[in-house]
């Protein structure tokens, strides 16, 4: 079982048929931090509202406490 609270998989996701996110992989085990850093439009809200569930995935896996696909 993974101890993975967090993970996503080569994720691509964007706003209806655009894709702002591209090949995304991370993943972040309990009492990790991770801090997305980038230039304005680069996609860090689109990468938390992808996690949220807000946006429409294009490819890849997301898993997030357990659940989601
Ligand atoms: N609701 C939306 N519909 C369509 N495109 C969007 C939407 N929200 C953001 N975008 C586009 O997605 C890209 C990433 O935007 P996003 O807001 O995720 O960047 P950001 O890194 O959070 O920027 P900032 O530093 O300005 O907050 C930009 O090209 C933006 O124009
Ligand atoms: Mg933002």
């Amino acid at each position: 079982m993974s101890d993975k609270v967090l993970e996503l998989k080569n994720v691509t996701a964007g706003y209806g048929p655009t894709h702002v996110l591209r090949g995304i992989t991370l993943s972040i085990v309990p009492g990790e931090r991770l801090a997305v850093i980038g230039r304005n439009g680069a996609g860090k809200t689109t990468l938390l509202s992808t996690i949220m569930g807000l946006t429409r995935m294009h490819g890849g896996s997301l898993h997030y406490g357990g659940a989601g696909d």
